[in-house]
């Protein structure tokens, strides 16, 4: 056997809960009414998988919440721990009025997560296997790794991270694009102990300047330069100006590693700061390919990931070892029913949480085979993808609503005419996936075959909390299901009271699950206030959502001042502040608009400096001013020129009403006699397409 077991179970006296009611599991009746809106997974399908029905998922489920020590130890066990945790699996508190919000799963426990990606499959004899197949932003332009060959190249890294002074526990700034060097570099940083803040490579200079000085990384990684499409983009550059402006801040970087992306440019003409910038391929190849591990406490962290939340500034969210391990590679395995043939292609990039768990651990740690794509999914035309799957006979494909959109309008024909048929399961993420995108999905690209694992979660989980298991549920489209096992989820309303049956309200959490997030980086009480105060006695996602009569799930989105574009969490606040920013705006109030394709679109409005006229020249270089201070992706869609803000006498400003104007909701405005000055909101609604 690969992995040494731990020999006993510890468990503890079960935590009060209930099972939540799921009347979908009396399937002859309650569902037999709505069999047309139902789609049920075929015989085949639900035989082969490893939650074959709603029954044997009800089983497992109750066993997870009766017994949360006994149930995740058992997964836990699978992986190699160099010493067993203690006699306490986990310990939490999520209560704000019992004191601090605390978790912990299987403290003191040893392990190392590269260990468990890496060495055990091969020392499981799957040293040959693909790991990854990297596919280049040209068609034609691709490489492969096998899990030995991976292991060898994360090992050279790691070598070269130690020698030049990283240790355990510190923080190493990973700024590159999907190439195969993103995960390498994740994982050579957990095999030393360090803790890797990716940064996603569409931010801005000054947004990873400022991340640069919140966790002041020894080092940054990063390549010269990428081609996305058709575009390239020169991070070098960007990574110049953002250590540039850190050091203005105080926060000195000490070295720059730089990955000549030789698809992308010639080295010549990348400019170099002697003494801090180093060619990746000059120095890393000349390291050994192997490299000791450093053992490492289950709760010693594995990562920082910057999310934004509803103020200013992004969230440093951290994520711990050994929980994090054992969540992502379970919810992995079970929520795409993996199994050592597939071949897997999540689209997300490492940037974002999806391309942690889903691209890099969860799928490792189960010795998965993973495609890395460093493209845009429409380039050179819309069939890429298909090209892709065909090309690497890709059995699960993981990828977001706004993607399935943009496809849908370029026409069928760019579907039909690749095979597809390696495809067995397909996955969403990132937001509501609506139903006719839901159906075109799943009848077009799946060939009405696969079932479609539409997984509800959060930068914050570390891992999937609401999803359905492929051949267990009968699926509703655009219904995220049911809860992943060992999450209880509850529907509360406005005063946190919990809502059973059917209703619809807030998304809380009851009780701590293994990959759940244990602080924000260097502001504990900025976590609890975010998450815990505004509903006491649970975690609160932030989301809206709807439970059937059925007991599914159904999200609704955001109910903070949180938008989605494109699956990406962007606060409004940070938009608002880079467009005040700019020397013309006076004022700004940003909120979510629908959008056909991005899900939800920004809508800015925007006061002028008094005197300042309106001007397209003024719009463009105000949208300028948000691609420079946050990105590309924050862009706002539209400028609205807003003379003055819908207030109330106390100088709030009125998203609501906002809300309602942007999305053209005019009968929806509701009772504006509350402004201090209602005489706004007619000028507004004159000014909409001016
Ligand atoms: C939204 C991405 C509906 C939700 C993994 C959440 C979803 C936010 C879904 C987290 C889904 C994610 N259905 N909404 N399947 N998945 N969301 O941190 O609003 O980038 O709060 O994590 O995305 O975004 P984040």
């Amino acid at each position: 056997d690969k992995l040494r077991h731990v020999d006993s179970m510890t468990t503890l006296p079960s935590r009060a809960g209930k099972i939540p009611k799921l009347n979908a599991l009396i399937l002859g009746e309650a569902l037999a009414s709505e069999e047309d809106h139902l789609i049920i997974p075929s015989q085949d399908f639900s035989e082969q998988a490893h939650v074959s029905s709603p029954a044997e998922y009800l089983e497992m489920y109750r066993r997870s919440i009766e017994d949360p020590a006994g149930f995740w130890s058992d997964f836990a066990s699978q992986f190699y721990w160099k010493e067993k945790w203690g006699q306490t699996v986990y310990s939490e508190n999520l209560d704000i009025r019992k004191g601090s919000i605390n978790i912990e799963w299987f403290k003191g426990g040893i392990t190392n997560i590269c260990y468990n990606c890496l060495d055990a499959n091969i020392a499981a004899g799957h040293g040959e296997k693909i790991a990854i197949y990297w596919e280049g932003n040209e068609p034609g332009v691709d490489a492969t790794l096998t899990y030995k060959q991976l292991l060898q190249r994360v090992c050279q890294l790691a070598n070269y991270l130690r020698d030049v002074g990283v240790k355990k526990g510190d923080a190493v700034l990973i700024y590159l694009p999907m190439l195969m060097e993103l995960p390498i570099a994740m994982l050579a940083c957990a095999r030393i102990g360090a803790v890797h803040s990716v940064v996603f490579a569409g931010f801005s200079s000054e947004s990873l300047a400022q991340r640069i000085i919140d966790c002041k990384p020894k080092i940054v990684i990063t390549c010269n330069a990428v081609q996305r499409g058709s575009k390239t983009i020169y991070l070098k550059d960007i990574v110049d100006a953002a250590i540039a402006e850190s050091v203005r801040n105080e926060t000195a970087v000490d070295i720059c590693l730089t990955y000549e992306n030789v698809s992308a440019l010639k080295k010549e003409s990348t400019k170099w700061v002697e003494g801090r910038d180093t060619w990746w391929q000059d120095v890393i190849p000349k390291y050994s390919d192997t490299c000791d591990l450093e053992w490492v406490d289950a709760e010693d962290p594995l990562f920082l990931l910057y999310t934004s939340g509803s103020t200013g500034k992004p969230k440093g969210v951290l994520h711990t070892t050994g929980g994090y391990m054992v969540y992502t590679a379970t919810t992995f395995k079970f929520a795409f029913d993996y199994k050592p043939s597939d071949v897997y292609w999540c689209t997300a990039d490492c940037g974002w949480i999806t391309g942690h768990s889903y691209v890099t651990y969860g799928p490792l740690l189960n010795g998965a085979t993973v495609i890395v794509f460093e493209g845009a999914p429409n380039y050179p035309d819309p069939g890429r993808c298909w090209e892709i799957v065909d090309k690497y006979k890709v059995s699960i494909f993981y990828t977001a609503p706004t993607l399935v959109r943009s496809l849908m309008r370029e026409g069928n024909e760019h579907v039909t005419r690749y095979s597809r048929k390696s495809l067995r399961v397909l996955g969403s993420v990132g937001e509501p996936i609506n139903p006719s995108a839901w159906r075109w999905f799943f009848n077009l690209v799946g060939d009405s075959r696969c079932p479609i694992s539409d997984t509800w979660w959060q930068t914050e989980t570390g891992g999937f909390m609401i999803t359905p298991l492929p051949g267990a549920w009968p699926q509703k489209p655009g219904s995220a299901t049911f809860p992943f096992f060992g999450i209880q989820p509850v529907v509360v309303d406005e005063k946190g009271k919990e809502i059973e049956g059917e209703c619809s309200g807030y998304l809380c959490v009851k009780s701590s699950w293994p990959g759940a997030f244990r602080t924000l980086y260097g502001d504990h009480e900025r976590y609890e206030t975010t998450y815990f105060s505004a509903f006491p006695g649970y975690y609160f996602s932030g989301d809206g959502c709807n439970r059937d009569k059925d007991g599914y799930i159904w999200l609704t989105g955001r109910v903070d001042d949180v938008i989605n574009v494109s699956g990406h969490r962007i606060g409004t606040a940070e938009v608002e502040s880079a467009l005040v920013s700019h020397p013309q705006c006076a004022e700004a109030a940003v909120v979510g608009v629908e959008h056909e394709v991005k899900g939800q679109g920004i809508y800015a409005f925007v006061t002028l400096v008094e005197g300042v006229p309106y001007s397209d020249d003024l719009r463009k270089s105000l949208i300028m001013t948000v691609r420079k201070q946050i990105g590309a992706f924050a862009a706002p869609d539209k400028i609205h020129w807003a003379p003055g803000l819908p207030k109330t006498r106390s100088g709030k400003i009125m998203r609501r009403i906002l809300r309602k104007i942007a999305s053209k909701q005019l009968d929806e405005l509701g009772d504006i006699s509350t402004l201090a000055d209602p005489g706004v909101v007619e000028e507004l609604i004159s000014l909409a397409d001016s």
